[in-house]
């Protein structure tokens, strides 16, 4: 369950006091998936920054999995962030030094996974993207849709139990970005994943279970 309630988010800077987020509240069910739309500027990835605990709320609490995110900091938030919150963005940010399957087995390493059980898992991960034969390759060999499929993978390597995405196909062409969003969906029902995703893809918003509209930081629907 993520819980947001009464979320307010300003940045400061010379020009004055901008505020981004202002007074939002939702809930979503564990293992439900929920499209966060709202056009560019409309504060869509702060809001998920600030679930994931990477920005901090002025004002208000953001439970996940039972946790006050809100006020988790240093050890405390990356241990949580890196036992149950997978993360994934618009451009993959595939480590380019390493091959596919050591960026896929990227989070199990950081998770103390042992070698042989990190192999199984990434071999299996690699099956169900449809890229079992590219273990060996590098970013730089892969097509966008290919990169976003790895990064995938990898967000969800360790079995968070929560999937933070900020607009996963907004540099894909729809059919393959149709087919990532199909995989994303399906995986997380099967494994039961909290799924909260940024998008302006009408065709992402129909295959998630809700979706919330942003306008100006606030909820509009
Ligand atoms: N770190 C920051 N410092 C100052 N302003 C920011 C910062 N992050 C986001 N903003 C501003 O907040 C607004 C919402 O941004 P963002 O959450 O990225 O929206 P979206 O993801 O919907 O495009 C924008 O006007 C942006 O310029
Ligand atoms: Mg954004």
């Amino acid at each position: 369950m993520i819980r947001v309630e009464n979320v307010s988010k300003s940045f400061t800077s010379p020009r004055g006091v901008t505020p981004v987020i202002a007074g939002v509240s939702f809930d979503l069910e564990t293992g439900k998936s929920l499209a966060l739309m709202g056009r560019s500027g409309s504060g869509k990835t702060t809001l998920l920054y600030l679930v994931g605990g990477l920005e901090r709320p002025d004002t208000g609490s953001i439970i996940c999995l039972d946790r006050p995110v809100h006020t988790l900091t240093g050890r405390a938030l990356s241990r949580f962030l890196r036992a149950h919150v997978g993360f994934l963005f618009q451009f993959g940010n595939l480590l380019s030094c390493l091959t596919v399957a050591e960026n896929v087995a990227f989070p199990l390493r950081l998770n103390n996974v042992g070698p042989a059980e990190c192999a199984r898992r990434v071999g299996e991960l690699l099956e169900r993207i449809g890229l079992a034969g590219a273990a060996k390759a590098l970013p730089r060999e892969l097509s966008g849709g290919e990169t976003q499929r790895v990064a995938f993978a990898r967000s969800i390597a360790h079995r968070p139990q929560i999937l933070l995405a900020d607009e996963p196909t907004a540099s894909l062409d729809s059919a393959t970005a149709r087919n990532l969003m199909d995989l994303m969906f399906r995986v997380g029902r099967e494994e039961g994943r909290t799924t909260l995703t940024a998008t302006h893809d009408p065709e992402v918003t129909a295959l998630a279970d809700r979706a919330l509209r942003l306008e100006d930081g606030r909820i509009v629907d």
